[in-house]
């Protein structure tokens, strides 16, 4: 029997979280990193796709072993189509040198992968639409350690609503894999008070690493 498939990219999202990697339709397809990418490229799925320059996809190694999670991309990453290359992006550099290992070992995503406009925050709509992105480029990646950076990326993966100041550097666990928040590397540009906080976290993601 056939059945007609009204969303063919909500079918195949349902059954990808249900684990299903190849879906047979007259070819195989299995979903790599680029396929996803690919696909991210080309969303449409809120409004951001209508004011975007750029979808920042993220960048680094598909076999990191660390996925930092930022907000979403802010105007020199939309201008760029790279995570992480403004002001903040400098800061989360200097953080990525202190674990000790090169930026390009660790794979940098956010949870929104368009810019709101004027850098507001995410609205829930949007983080809806792209959280399957993102949930797909953990299970591709398979990191060992997820650090987030922010409120944002902690309560999107977690699907709660804590304030940074009570999660920070407080170990958790993702889908299995430890999970550190720490705070957002633009808070930490307006706080600079924070700065050691948070070198006290790559520290310990440089110790998680190594063991
Ligand atoms: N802030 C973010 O959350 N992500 C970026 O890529 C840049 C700034």
């Amino acid at each position: 029997m056939m059945m007609e498939i009204s969303d063919p990219q909500g079918f195949l999202n349902a059954l990808y979280r249900m684990g299903v990697r190849r879906y047979v339709s007259g070819r195989v397809e299995e979903l790599t990193l680029s396929r996803l990418a690919r696909q991210v490229g080309s969303c449409i799925k809120c409004g951001l796709s209508k004011t975007r320059r750029s979808v920042v996809f993220g960048e680094g190694s598909e076999n990191a072993e660390l996925l930092f999670i930022g907000e979403a991309p802010g105007e020199e990453e939309d201008r760029q189509g790279r995570p992480f290359v403004g002001r903040a992006g400098k800061l989360l550099d200097q953080m990525i040198e202190r674990i000790g290992v090169a930026r390009t070992d660790v794979f940098i995503c956010n949870v929104l992968k368009c810019r709101p406009p004027n850098n507001r925050d995410p609205e829930a709509t949007e983080a809806e639409c792209c959280k399957p992105y993102l949930f797909a480029q953990i299970d591709l990646i398979r990191p060992r350690v997820i650090c987030t950076l922010g409120k944002h990326a902690y309560n999107t993966l977690l699907g709660v609503d804590e304030k940074i100041t009570r999660i920070r550097g407080r170990l958790t666990e993702y889908k299995g894999v430890t999970l550190l928040p720490t705070y957002h590397p633009s808070f930490l540009l307006r706080n600079q008070s924070a700065i050691g906080d948070a070198y006290e976290d790559m520290e310990t993601l440089r110790d998680l690493l190594r063991r």
